[in-house]
């Protein structure tokens, strides 16, 4: 596929160390030859019951395909034109068979979101091992852009956590019906028992959020406590915590559950019980915790992995502006009176690719240093 030479302003430097400083340089995915993944342990057990996905895999219709990259280049002018630079991704053939020694896939998911692949800590970004065979090979996609930011900038550090394996010993078998039902998966969410095991380290990016020194990372579905002792190894000078939110009977990916707007704040899904003791450290810091606003809408898009709750899944442009999907009103109402700019970007029909606003960026560059919030 040719896509359109990018041409930098100016030498790419990474460096991001949080969800708000002003943001520069960000990366946009593209729907592009996006799949519908055919069964596997890890995406099922993510697939609502009552779900028009189950049962059906293969290319994503080409309407859909256009009216998402419609929306995404969109949003990428709309960021241009703000003085934001914006790289896009190579798309890989996502129709090919993903196959290892240890596994065999028959087709992959595509380059959307970028959040859930690319981890930007300082200097680094990481690409994750990923939990879902589909998933194994999505780094791919990104590798241009990483050849490119590596000549470029001569601190960039590009990293890869181990490849995972992906057998069968990495998924439990009990989440493997479709008639599993809500009340029996929050009763295993409350005890942490989640489709993935404990057999070698596994993370999705996009359960990480990051506060300067702090990362916070949702223990859930695409991440297990491997994967979180991991991350606690490779970045030595960050205090990495733990969190779950019993509330979500999908738990995959922090960005619609837990959304940091500007030091000291902090919107939270007010479905998902985040734990009285894992809000201590906010508190003590003198960090609010606020319940977001309801979603404009009763069900997902059609052919959607995720909830309602993408209202919440909002791109902060700097402490003060924040991108919000056009139709999702109450949020924006919530935003401008919690003192945030409201920048109105519609993405609904493209949320059926991954996410949402924050899902489908991965940030390169964010002004400002590591900071510590929670002294
Ligand atoms: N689990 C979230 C929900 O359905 C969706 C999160 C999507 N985030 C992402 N980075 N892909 O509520």
């Amino acid at each position: 596929m040719t896509q359109k030479p990018d041409t930098p302003a100016e030498p790419t430097i990474v460096n991001s160390w949080n969800e708000w400083d002003p943001l520069r340089h960000v990366i946009v995915g593209r729907a592009d030859d996006c799949h519908i993944p055919p069964e596997e342990p890890a995406l099922d057990a993510k697939v609502p019951e009552n779900s028009d996905m189950r049962g059906q895999w293969g290319r994503r219709p080409q309407e859909m395909i256009d009216r998402g990259n419609e929306l995404l280049d969109n949003f990428a002018d709309m960021l241009v034109k703000r003085g934001v630079r914006v790289d896009r991704p190579d798309s890989i053939d996502h129709s090919l068979p993903a196959t290892t020694p240890d596994f065999h896939t028959e087709s992959q998911f595509g380059c959307m979101p970028p959040r859930d692949v690319l981890l930007t800590v300082g200097s680094e970004m990481l690409e994750a091992t990923m939990s879902y065979r589909c998933r194994w090979f999505e780094y791919l996609n990104y590798r241009p852009l990483m050849q490119r930011y590596f000549n470029e900038d001569p601190n960039f550090r590009h990293e890869s956590a181990p490849k995972p394996r992906l057998t069968d010993a990495d998924y439990h078998p009990d989440y493997l019906s479709d008639k599993i039902g809500v009340e029996k998966r929050l009763q295993w969410a409350e005890e942490k028992f989640f489709v993935t095991t404990e057999e070698e380290p596994l993370f999705d990016a996009a359960d990480v959020l990051r506060f300067g020194r702090d990362l916070v990372v949702q223990h859930g579905f695409t991440t297990n406590l491997k994967g979180i002792e991991w991350l606690r190894r490779h970045f030595p000078d960050h205090r990495v915590h733990t969190v779950n939110f019993p509330g979500d009977p999908y738990p995959i990916h922090i960005d619609a559950t837990f959304t940091p707007l500007r030091p000291g704040l902090i919107l939270n899904n007010p479905q998902r019980r985040l734990p009285e003791e894992q809000r201590k450290m906010y508190n003590d810091n003198g960090w609010e915790i606020v319940d977001a606003a309801q979603p404009a809408h009763n069900a997902p898009p059609p052919l959607c992995y995720s909830s309602t709750w993408l209202s919440m899944n909002v791109l902060v442009l700097d402490p003060k502006t924040v991108c919000v999907e056009k139709s999702e009103v109450y949020q924006a109402e919530q935003m401008d009176k919690l003192g945030m700019n409201v920048v109105e970007v519609e993405l609904r029909d493209a949320y059926a690719f991954g996410g949402g606003l924050h899902c489908c960026t991965a940030d390169v560059y964010r002004e400002g240093d590591c900071e510590d919030y929670f002294p």
